[in-house]
C-alpha cells in the first residue's frame, strides 16, 4: 500500500516513515526542509529511509498546488499522514502569516488533492495547544477549543475545522490526532528536553517559566505517538479527533531534576513569567484513543529521557 507522509524529514514524520517502511509499505515522503531548525538534521533523520527501496523523497512545499497534484497523479497514495507544519507557539507570534499560509493554506492543498484522489484515510497532525488555557483537566476531545493562545494553535485548530468540512462535503475519511509534547530521539532542538540538555551540557542557564512550579506538560514518548498514528491510519473512520498523550503530566521542576539525574549535569535555572502563549498545564484524557485505537502509552518519562540522552550523546559525538 502506498502512503504519503508530509513533513517526512521532521522529528515525528521521519519516525513514522521508518515504521511504515519496516512493515513493508511504499512510502512517499514530502518535505521542503524549511530552516526553522537546521535542515541538515532533517536530512540525517531520513538517512535510514533513503537506503530503503520502498521510500521516495519528494522535496517540495505543501503550498505548491502543482507539486502536490503531480505527486498524487504519479504515486497515487491511498493513505495520507499530514504532518508538515510550521511548529511552535512562541515563534508563531513573530510570523503569523507564515504559520497561516503553511498550516492552513498548505493543509487545504493536501485536503483538496486527497479528496480528489479518494484516499482511504487521511490522518492530520494536530496539537494539545488547541485546548488553550482550560480550567478542566484532563483535556477531552469534546472540550471547547475556541480560545487558542497563539497563532500556531489557532492555525492548527483552523486545519482541524477545514478537515471536518472536507469530510462533510466529500466523505473523505479523516482522523485528527492531537499530539501532546512529543519527545525522544530526533527531538526538535527548540523543544525541551533538547533545549535544556544542550544548555546544561554547555554550562549555560536554562529558562524555566514560573521557575517550573505549577507548570505541567504531558510528555509523550515518540514510539507511543507513532503507535497511535499507525493504529489511527489502519482504522479509517468517518471523522474523529483523538488525543495522543501519555496522560501523566510532569511538573517542569521535576522534569529538570530528572534530566540532572540522567545526564549528571547541573541545571542553572533562570526564571521568567509564563508567556501568554503557554497554558499552565497540558493533560490528555486518552479514553477515546484507548477504546477506538487501542492506544496505550508504555514508555515512562524516566525511561524515555534515558533513551533521549543516549541518542543525544551519540548525536553530539558524531
Ligand atoms: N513535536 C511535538 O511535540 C508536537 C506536538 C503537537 C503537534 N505536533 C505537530 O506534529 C507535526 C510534526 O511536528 P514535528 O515536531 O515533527 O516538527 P518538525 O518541524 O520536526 O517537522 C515538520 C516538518 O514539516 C516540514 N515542513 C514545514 N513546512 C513545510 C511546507 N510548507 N511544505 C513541506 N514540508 C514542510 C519541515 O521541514 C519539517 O521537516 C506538526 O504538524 C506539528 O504541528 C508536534
Amino acid at each position: 500500500m502506498t502512503y504519503l507522509v508530509t513533513g517526512a524529514a521532521g522529528f515525528i514524520g521521519s519516525h513514522l516513515v521508518d515504521h511504515l517502511l519496516a512493515r513493508g509499505e511504499q512510502v512517499i515522503g514530502l518535505d521542503n526542509f524549511v530552516d526553522y531548525y537546521n535542515p541538515l538534521r532533517k536530512r540525517r533523520n531520513l538517512a535510514q529511509a533513503l537506503q530503503h527501496r520502498g521510500f521516495t523523497l519528494v522535496e517540495g512545499d505543501i503550498r505548491d498546488t502543482e507539486t502536490i497534484v503531480t505527486l498524487f497523479e504519479r504515486f497515487r497514495p491511498r493513505f495520507v499522514a499530514h504532518l508538515a507544519a510550521m511548529p511552535g507557539p512562541r515563534p508563531s507570534i513573530a510570523n503569523p502569516q507564515l504559520y497561516e499560509s503553511v498550516n492552513v493554506g498548505g493543509t487545504l492543498v493536501i485536503l483538496e488533492q486527497a479528496r480528489r484522489a479518494d484516499v482511504e484515510h487521511l490522518v492530520l497532525a494536530s496539537t494539545s495547544s488547541v485546548y488553550g488555557k482550560t480550567n478542566r483537566v484532563p483535556f477531552r476531545e469534546d472540550d471547547n477549543t475556541d480560545r487558542p493562545l497563539s497563532p500556531y494553535a489557532a492555525t492548527k485548530k483552523a486545519a482541524e475545522v477545514l478537515a471536518y468540512t472536507f469530510h462533510s462535503l466529500y466523505g473523505t475519511p479523516i482522523s485528527v490526532a492531537r499530539f501532546f509534547t512529543v519527545y525522544g530521539p530526533r527531538g526538535r532542538p527548540d523543544m525541551t528536553p533538547y533545549l535544556f540538555v544542550e544548555r546544561m551540557v554547555r554550562g549555560q542557564p536554562i529558562t524555566l517559566f514560573n521557575g517550573g512550579e505549577n507548570l505541567f506538560r504531558d510528555y509523550t514518548y515518540i514510539d507511543d505517538i507513532i503507535a497511535g498514528v499507525i493504529n489511527a491510519l489502519d482504522r479509517p473512520r468517518a471523522y474523529e479527533i483523538f488525543n495522543l498523550g501519555h496522560s501523566q503530566p510532569v511538573e517542569l521542576r521535576r522534569f529538570v531534576s530528572l534530566l540532572e539525574q540522567i545526564t549528571g549535569y547541573r541545571a542553572q535555572i533562570e526564571t521568567r513569567p509564563l508567556p501568554a502563549t503557554e497554558p499552565p498545564i497540558t493533560y490528555a484524557d486518552t479514553t477515546k484513543a484507548a477504546q477506538l485505537l487501542d492506544f496505550v502509552p508504555t514508555v515512562a518519562i524516566e525511561e524515555g529521557l534515558e533513551r533521549f540522552w543516549a541518542w543525544y550523546r551519540a548525536e553530539i559525538n558524531r
